[in-house]
């Protein structure tokens, strides 16, 4: 027995010995003879097969690099290719994205076959191709927009009074849809056009007889929209011989704040913020404009109306003013987004990053609630994503207008005045916010009245008549509607 034992002692020793030394972990280990069976049995054999295999790669690596050395060369110069190709796309992709930046939407850089220039080349070769209101104190204008979804007209006199207006809104023909339909609202403005004028010119007290001019959006915007208004108002000014204007939307836009504020010069700055588009333009005068920055991708206010309709909120009209009530009730930190194009350090604008980064984060927090989707939110919860989603907005707002403000300041005739126009600036904590931030900086914020933010007919009005007194008006008899329609850089 003793011997025996003996036998197999010296056995064990001598394996643990041999394989301690392939491994001198087990020793260190201080195992027994039992235990280092066992153990030997799951650890040794990987680390055997790892040195087999190892050894196996060494020699294969030899015989390779010895008995192939063209191969080898072969591969290095196939290597040193697919590296130079790399750096070659890398490279392309680099220019691609310089060329991009700045290069907002919308935005003309030659690539646009019309653009607005009602001042010709030079910005100031205005010409009154359809005439121009009698020479009298003041004059009045019949203003038609039918751009996207409300139907609107006014009667404005050349002293800034809107003597009459109606708006026909279609918000309730798209809310089932979760947005605007272009063709129901093609329709819907063929069957509101002519009652629309006619109450806008019974509210003056005036008749198309009387009125001396007449002005109509003929873009941006949807094109067979736009068709139904300005068909109807070419038209009109041909029956009854009036000089004619076709307005573009975003100067009409831009036209508000000199409406509200008749003391506003030239030059401005303006912050647009709509439904289509997002810029910060300098504004030198009619027609006359420079796009310092642009939304590359999405609007503010199609943000504000995706937003909208992920929350379950009431889109028809816009989501936005939705977004914004349902704000009030929330925490404006309670959901991380992460604010766009930190590191561009330019005056563009880029909301469809946030519009995902909105979606993912309701999507998070449904799934932290257990909910199917973010429609099932509490009103806290979504309140809280709807106040995050605004805050973050304004902040990207803020960041890129604080750029362009220091640009502008520094020019030659030093602009210290910003209009807030378009749709969105309807929004009262933009408002306060850049109101705070213009006094900060000793500049002085003009913004419309919220009604006149959005889509209506006085402001087709009032853009012809800054037109008109400047000598210029459209030949109606061949007047075309844009779906976009760029300012003219030149
Ligand atoms: O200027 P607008 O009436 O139409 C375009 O020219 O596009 O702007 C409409 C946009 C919509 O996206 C709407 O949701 C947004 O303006 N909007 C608002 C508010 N009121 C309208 N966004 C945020 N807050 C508001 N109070
Ligand atoms: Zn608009």
């Amino acid at each position: 027995m003793n011997w025996k034992f003996l036998v197999m002692s010296s056995v064990f020793a001598g394996t643990t010995v041999t394989l301690g030394r392939l491994n001198n972990r087990f020793l260190r280990n201080g195992l027994t003879c039992q235990n280092f069976l066992a153990r030997a049995f799951v650890t040794h054999l990987p680390v055997s097969q790892n040195i087999v295999r190892r050894q196996r790669h060494s020699i294969n690596t030899r015989l390779f690099s010895t008995t192939n050395s063209t191969s080898s060369t072969r591969t290095d110069a196939d290597r040193l290719e697919k590296q130079k190709q790399k750096a070659a796309k890398a490279a392309a992709a680099k220019e691609r994205r310089r060329k991009f930046i700045g290069l907002a939407k919308a935005v003309d850089r030659g690539q646009f076959a019309t653009t607005y220039q009602p001042g010709g080349p030079t910005g100031d070769m205005f010409e009154a191709k359809s005439g121009l209101p009698p020479r009298k104190d003041d004059f009045i204008v019949l203003g038609i927009e039918s751009s996207c979804d409300d139907t609107g007209a006014a009667v404005v006199r050349s002293d800034g009074v809107i003597l009459g207006e109606a708006l026909a809104s279609q918000s309730h023909i798209h809310e089932e849809w979760g947005g605007v339909v272009p063709g129901l609202a093609k329709t819907a403005h063929e069957e509101a056009l002519d009652r629309v004028i006619q109450t806008a010119l019974d509210e003056a007290g005036t008749t198309l007889h009387d009125v001396d001019a007449i002005g109509v959006t003929v873009g941006p915007g949807l094109e067979i929209c736009l068709r139904v208004g300005a068909q109807r108002a070419c038209e009109l000014a041909q029956e009854y011989n009036k000089p004619f204007v076709g307005i573009h939307h975003l100067e009409a836009h831009i036209m508000m704040a000199r409406l509200e504020n008749r003391e506003l010069e030239w030059p401005f700055l303006s912050l647009l913020v709509s439904g289509g588009h997002c810029q910060i333009l300098s504004c030198h005068g009619v027609g006359n404009y420079s796009i310092l920055g642009g939304t590359l991708d999405d609007s503010l206010g199609e943000c504000f109306d995706k937003t909208a309709r992920l929350l379950g909120l009431p889109v028809g009209g816009g989501g936005g003013p939705a977004v914004e009530a349902l704000a009030k009730e929330g925490d404006p930190t309670a959901i991380p987004l992460t604010i766009p194009l930190l590191k561009r350090k330019d005056c563009d604008f880029s909301y469809a990053g946030l519009k995902t980064n909105v979606r993912r984060a309701a999507e998070q927090l449904a799934m932290e609630r257990g909910v199917e989707s973010a429609l099932e939110l509490s009103r806290q919860d979504k309140a809280n994503i709807a106040a995050s989603f605004q805050n973050i907005a304004i902040v990207h707002l803020e960041q890129r207008l604080e750029r362009a403000m220091t640009l502008v300041e520094k020019q030659d005739k030093a602009i210290r005045t910003l209009a807030l126009v378009g749709g969105v600036a309807a929004n009262q904590e933009l408002r306060s916010r850049l109101n705070v931030l213009c006094e900060a900086r000793g500049w002085t914020m003009v913004v419309p009245p919220p009604r006149l933010c959005t889509d209506q007919g006085a402001m087709a009005a009032w853009a012809a008549i800054e037109r008109l007194k400047l000598g210029s008006s459209d030949d109606p008899s061949n007047q075309e509607v844009y779906a976009r329609y760029p300012f003219s850089m030149a």
